[in-house]
């Protein structure tokens, strides 16, 4: 940011620190953050975990790029910028609730690299838990759940990732999901035993 935009500004401490927030939900807070191509299974899977989590009583939210994209990030596109603007923000919004307590979790293509690991950046250690679905072109247009994939070859939708935009898979995700082969109920356990491995959320086999 410019001099001039941060030069009169100042932060304040809150008296209720995110500690204290956490104590009271009693539980840790984290960013859960699926990447992926369109069709690949994020949102499928992050709503599974999203349920299962509640149910057991953990504070989430769920970020869904299609959702954000028609309220907080309605003006943004699709090309290169676009998509790094659309990140950069998902990244702060979930650092916000982080910061308020919430296991948090993010369903966006976050195609690039670079603003994966720039959200990446955002959390201490351990708090941002990349989770790549792994689901190859041929399998998400052969899915191709609304279609898109067969109107961007027909090249109604220009820069569609994995069409004519590229997508970068991770090379240090936390979790890489194989959504080929596995179902989106399978997958979610292995997301949730990764929270309970990490001591993010309570193992109910291991009482404290
Ligand atoms: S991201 O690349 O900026 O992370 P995001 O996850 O927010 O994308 O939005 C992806 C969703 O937008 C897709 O699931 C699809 O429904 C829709 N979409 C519309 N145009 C495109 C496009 N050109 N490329 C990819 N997805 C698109």
């Amino acid at each position: 940011m410019s001099r001039e935009k941060t030069e009169n500004l100042f932060w304040h401490e809150h008296e209720v620190s995110a500690a204290d927030r956490r104590t009271l939900k009693g539980h840790e807070a984290a960013v859960l953050w699926f990447t992926g191509l369109s069709a690949s299974g994020k949102s499928t899977v992050a709503n599974i975990v999203d349920k299962k989590l509640y149910s057991k009583g953990t504070h989430t939210y769920l970020l869904d790029g299609d959702n954000i994209r028609q309220g907080l990030n309605s003006n943004l596109g699709f090309n290169p910028e676009d998509r790094t603007e659309n990140i950069r923000r998902i990244g702060e919004v979930s650092k916000l609730l982080v910061d308020a307590g919430l296991l948090t979790i993010t369903a966006f293509i976050s195609p690039f690299r670079k603003d994966r690991d720039m959200v990446r950046k955002l959390f201490p250690t351990g708090r941002f838990i990349e989770i790549f679905c792994d689901a190859s072109i041929a399998t998400c247009e052969e899915r191709d759940v609304k279609g898109l994939y067969k109107k961007a070859k027909a090249g109604e939708i220009p820069e569609f990732t994995g069409i004519s935009s590229p997508y970068e898979k991770p090379t240090n995700a936390e979790l890489i999901l194989n959504c080929n082969e596995e179902s989106p109920e399978t997958l979610s356990e292995k997301v949730i035993q990764l929270l309970e491995e990490r001591g993010l959320i309570k193992n109910p086999a291991k009482p404290d």
